[in-house]
């Protein structure tokens, strides 16, 4: 097998800049050892336009980068205020939180035209090579390309912790000695390095679909455990290959999203070469081969978090300096920044955008994404190092997590008061100071949820659109806003009040359910378009999934309730290895292996190793989590005098949650 690592890549044919557009037929394959980044003006090969290319200026004389020295702020502590000279009157559109007004500014702007035109198309020889990223670059290239190969010594003691002893040292149970193993054998390899793991490695399954690529989500518990276990190779080489990736075009019908998106996945496909030999390329889906053609949201959001994970848990902050990195980081955020017709800070996206890959009415604004966004974006301000090219992308950043953590701990609260609260809300009030601000019928409140809700805790709720609550409890959201600190410090220990008053609802048998409740009957049929395989309590349909339970220890760790986790990590080891490491169970206690689950499935093996490691050493949770950031509660960039005609909503909310 010749190993010349190239991507398998599709491109559009649109002219930029007046160019003619290159000739490419769809999935060629092109050869060069250049970076995608390389500004070389004699490429053969014309950059894809740039959407956020914009020739708006951000008149910059009102404002000012404010510098802290609050640890929320990593290591670029930077806050953004509002500075007004008594000459300047300040529009509302001054302070939109959106990153288009401010970071189509003339730095930001060249260095994304830099790593944007006149890409060569295809880039990796091997991974460590990066000769190709120009100018300044070359410097910290050199620097990462030495510790390319982070050993397990290197990692020890990171951050004052040791990362192997868990892994390692300790007497391991036949479970885990099985789940390591199993873990092992998902590794895929690319041109004689690691990259990831595969989606499942089931031997009985005669139809793999996609189970057989490497998930970006899917990665994230396997990448832990690794790290945990002090490997970083592998986790290096997946984020450097997936960067590769997001650089490219991608079509869906001669229609290509926004550049920035990561791939839901990828494979290590063997193309043909002349002369019987073959070559390794990397293919990755953008969604237009999936089941649906979803648009994987959460990926780089994925992609940010594990990025800071692996400078975190190596102290190799190296590769999340280079300058290829650093822009991979700013596409992402600039992609989730871009101002649309939406009137919510909350992310706007498709049905099956995340975890929750099928139609299950969760387009919208779902939690799950939400609470992904707001920790991507903490953990980009923490990794961005803030310079003339970035600071209003840093600035747009700290707005944006001030709007979003109100409106989501301010609107997707529930708790008995709460629906209460609810229940006897007016409707159809007309003027900024609603306190029914979507207008929500209180007819809405489902007849489960007026039963179900405990008098202890409360829960964010997955959806809110106008007149429109989606009282379900989604796990992965609630779980992250606890992690990431979305919620307050209140509603983050409420979450878990919560999940242990309603312990057989949400860990039953086997931990933990996606959501609760299923839906079923009519809303089934209707909200999922009779799908036969989220029929009620299965797979995404209240189902329960073994990969969340890495998620719930973190969670519980954070706030003090390692106990939790150590019950619902033994329930789950009772039975894990004898179902075979099933990815999801069904029936509304988990009772069941789920219908069509995968067997050795990896997020599940290495969500339980993660987990195990977690609670033998929980300060290693400390890598993960991100505290309360009191700084942003100073933020409101609104620019609407409380005095004014109009008041400033955060202002008008009655909430008390605010604490
Ligand atoms: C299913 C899940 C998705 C997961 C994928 C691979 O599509 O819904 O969340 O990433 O399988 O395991």
């Amino acid at each position: 097998m010749k190993c010349r690592s190239r991507l398998l890549i599709a491109r559009r044919t649109v002219p930029f800049f007046g160019l003619p557009p290159p000739k490419f037929h769809h999935h060629q394959h092109f050869t060069t050892n250049v970076s995608p980044f390389n500004l070389d003006q004699t490429s053969q090969f014309h950059a894809y336009p740039l959407r956020f290319l914009g020739s708006q200026r951000f008149s910059g004389n009102t404002q000012k980068i404010w510098f802290l020295s609050s640890p929320g702020f990593g290591r670029s502590v930077a806050l953004s205020r509002h500075i007004f000279e008594s000459r300047v009157v300040p529009t509302v559109r001054d302070f939109s939180t959106s990153v288009e007004t401010r970071v189509n500014d003339a730095k930001f702007e060249k260095i994304l035209v830099q790593n944007g035109i006149n890409v060569k198309p295809l880039v990796v020889e091997r991974i460590d090579k990066d000769e190709g990223i120009a100018g300044e670059a070359d410097a910290r290239v050199e620097v990462a390309s030495n510790d390319k190969d982070v050993k397990k010594e290197d990692l020890e003691g990171v951050n004052g912790i040791s990362v192997t002893e868990s892994g390692d040292k300790r007497k391991q149970s036949e479970i885990e000695k099985e789940a390591w193993r199993l873990l092992e054998n998902a590794v895929v390899m690319y041109c004689g390095s690691p990259v990831g793991t595969v989606a499942a490695n089931d031997p009985g399954d005669k139809q793999p679909l996609n189970y057989d690529q490497v998930f970006i989500r899917d990665f994230v518990p396997s990448a832990l455990a690794f790290l945990f276990r002090g490997e970083g190779e592998v986790v290096r080489n997946f984020l450097l290959h997936t960067l590769q990736l997001q650089s490219w075009e991608r079509t869906v019908d001669c229609y290509s999203p926004g550049q920035g998106l990561m791939p839901a996945s990828f494979k290590v496909r063997s193309v043909p070469l002349d002369d019987n030999k073959f070559e390794e390329v990397l293919d990755p889906d953008f969604g237009e081969s999936a089941i649906g053609r979803v648009a994987p949201v959460d990926s780089g959001l994925w992609w940010i978090i594990l990025l800071r994970a692996y400078g975190k848990i190596t102290g190799d902050y190296t590769l999340q300096e280079r300058v290829d990195v650093q822009t991979g980081i700013k596409l992402i955020m600039n992609l989730c920044l871009s101002d649309g017709f939406d009137m919510f800070p909350s992310l706007l996206v498709t049905d099956g955008s995340c975890m929750i890959d099928r139609r299950m009415g969760i387009h919208g604004h779902p939690l799950e994404i939400q609470a992904l966004f707001y920790s991507a974006l903490r953990c980009s301000r923490e990794m961005l190092d803030v310079n003339d090219g970035s600071q209003n992308l840093v600035r747009a950043i700290n707005n944006r997590l001030s709007a979003l953590s109100f409106h989501i701990r301010e609107y997707y609260w529930v708790d008995m008061k709460k629906i209460n609260e609810i229940y006897r809300y007016k409707t159809e009030e007309y003027s900024m100071d609603a306190t029914n601000k979507f207008n929500i019928y209180p007819e809405q409140i489902p007849s489960w949820l007026m039963d179900w809700i405990p008098e202890e805790g409360g829960y964010l709720i997955g959806n809110l659109q106008p007149a429109h609550m989606d009282f379900r409890f989604f796990t992965l959201g609630n779980l992250w806003s606890i992690v990431s600190s979305l919620g307050t410090p209140k509603q983050n220990g409420a979450i878990l009040n919560l999940i242990e008053a309603k312990w057989d609802d949400i860990i039953g048998h086997m931990p933990l359910k996606i959501c609760y409740p299923a839906l079923e009957y009519e809303e089934w049929r209707i909200i999922t378009g009779s799908d036969p395989k989220n029929t009620p309590w299965s797979y995404h349909n209240g189902g329960s999934w073994p990969t969340l339970l890495w998620q719930f220890t973190l969670a519980c760790i954070k706030m003090g309730r390692i106990e939790l986790a150590q019950k619902a990590v033994a329930l789950a080891e009772k039975r894990l290895q004898i179902d075979r490491w099933p990815e999801y169970y069904d029936t509304p206690t988990g009772k069941f292996i789920g219908k069509q689950s995968r067997l050795y499935q990896t997020w599940t093996i290495a969500g339980f190793l993660t987990s195990k490691m977690l609670i033998e050493k929980p300060e290693l949770a400390s890598l993960l989590f991100l505290e309360e950031d009191y700084d942003l509660l100073e933020i409101c960039v609104c620019g609407l005098s409380k005095g004014g005609r109009k008041k400033c909503s955060r202002g008008a909310a009655k909430s008390q949650i605010l604490v």
